[in-house]
């Protein structure tokens, strides 16, 4: 029945999958004898869906009207500000900045892609990517081409990135790069001031031609887990004095920053040298708006203006999720420490939810894995494992059985 340019060779979603499998285990085996890494929201050590106490204290206490009445379709005024001041903290860069509600950070990607590529082009990423940059660009009528995140020495692989970039240009005159850092989902590498800089460097001369638009889409959706603020948004000072045919959209969310994951409460944030690009981008994320999902989650918008208004609540709200970034820390040192002592390979994982060990047969690893009663996610090229969902306990051990599942 569908239209031709429908895409009808969707599979089920493979998390989703091999988490329902998981929590059969769970049922014939008992949680304790279970190890579910397929979660990608943070569990806490009983293994419930850890919530910051403050956040929904503050959201239960808005008055009824903010969950009923409508936003604005561009997001409520507040709320602009006040993702625009999360996004970039103290390290606001020079230039014209304005930002537009979207649900969550998928939205501002999906928007991204619609509104500075042209159909059929070939968007770019790196080849440990997120899965859904795949959807949202195909679903759009683009293609995904990826350079390779990483050289001999586990640093960012600047020259295949140069390579790929230019390549693109050489048969499209637009192009929207996807990086996601800090904290990478699946790898957890977070690229260095110094590489952010090279990547910028390379964009900037690439837009030298000025009959090329490039649009560099930052994907934070993990940053808060990457350390204190104010050095995890360091990078964000090369964004300042960039060419006008060079634009910078930074795709904000409160789904990991907040654990607020089903309030669909995101935002993309751009940044130009050039007043205009920044008026048009604001014109055409509204219209992108209207024509998909009209508006975003009015108590969402609400809920961080609340927070990002009152020092003492950010405060608050700052104190309880480091908790979990430690936790996380203590996690991903156990993993690292024991896969150091199996001499299994991983990924240069710096922060975040996932850590991820490359693979030849990701899915026949996957299920050998499987028997032992863990469960991970084959991706393309490895195994991402959730250290957001598996408590320090049942972390011990892990590398070891994943060392022998690949061998
Ligand atoms: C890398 C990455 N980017 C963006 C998102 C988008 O999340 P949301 O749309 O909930 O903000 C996710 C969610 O898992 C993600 O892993």
């Amino acid at each position: 029945m569908v239209a031709k340019h429908v895409n009808t060779l969707r599979t089920e979603d493979k998390i989703f999958a091999v988490s329902r499998e998981a929590g059969s285990a769970v049922l014939q085996f008992g949680k304790e004898k279970v190890v579910n890494a397929t979660v990608g929201a943070i569990l806490d050590e009983d293994e419930k869906l850890a919530v910051l106490p403050t956040v929904i204290k503050t959201l239960r206490n808005l008055p009824d009207t903010e969950f009923a009445a409508y936003a604005p379709i561009p997001g409520t005024p507040d709320y602009l500000e006040s993702a625009i001041q999360s996004t970039f903290r103290e390290n606001r860069p020079e230039g014209y900045i304005k930002a537009s509600a979207t649900p969550g950070g998928s939205g501002a990607i999906r928007h991204t892609i619609w509104n500075y590529s042209d159909i059929g082009d070939t968007i770019l990423t790196s080849d440990w990517f997120w899965g859904p940059y795949k959807t949202l660009a195909e679903e759009n009528l683009r293609k995904l081409s990826a350079f390779s995140l990483f050289d001999d020495e586990k640093s960012f692989n600047l020259h295949s990135f140069e390579v790929k970039v230019s390549e693109l240009l050489e048969r499209q005159d637009s192009l929207v790069i996807l990086l996601n850092s800090p904290a990478q989902n699946p790898t957890g590498y977070t690229l260095s001031d110094d590489e952010w800089g090279q990547v910028i460097e390379t964009v900037k001369g690439a837009a030298s031609d000025g009959s090329k638009r490039i649009t560099l889409l930052c994907d934070i959706a993990y940053i808060d887990y990457a350390g204190r603020a104010s050095d995890t948004r360091s990078f964000m000072s090369h964004f300042s004095g960039l060419p006008s045919n060079l634009l910078v959209i930074v795709a904000f969310s409160t789904s990991k920053s907040l654990t607020m994951y089903g309030l669909r409460t995101g935002a993309a944030v751009c940044v130009s040298s050039n007043k205009d690009v920044v008026q048009e981008f604001s014109d055409v994320f509204e219209t992108s708006n209207r024509g998909t999902w009209s508006n975003g989650t009015r108590c969402g918008m609400k809920l961080l203006s609340e927070i990002m208004n009152n020092k003492e609540l950010l405060l608050r709200v700052d104190e309880e999720r480091e908790e979990f970034r430690q936790l996380l820390e203590k996690r991903a040192e156990i993993f690292i420490e024991e896969a150091r002592g199996s001499h299994l390979d991983i990924c240069p994982y710096k922060s975040g939810f996932f850590i991820t060990i490359p693979a030849i047969q990701p899915e026949e690893s996957c299920k050998l894995l499987k028997k032992e009663n863990i469960f991970a996610v084959p991706i393309s090229r490895g195994i991402r494992f959730a250290i957001c969902s598996v408590p320090l306990y049942k972390m011990k051990g892990i590398a070891e059985k994943i060392k022998g599942a690949i061998s």
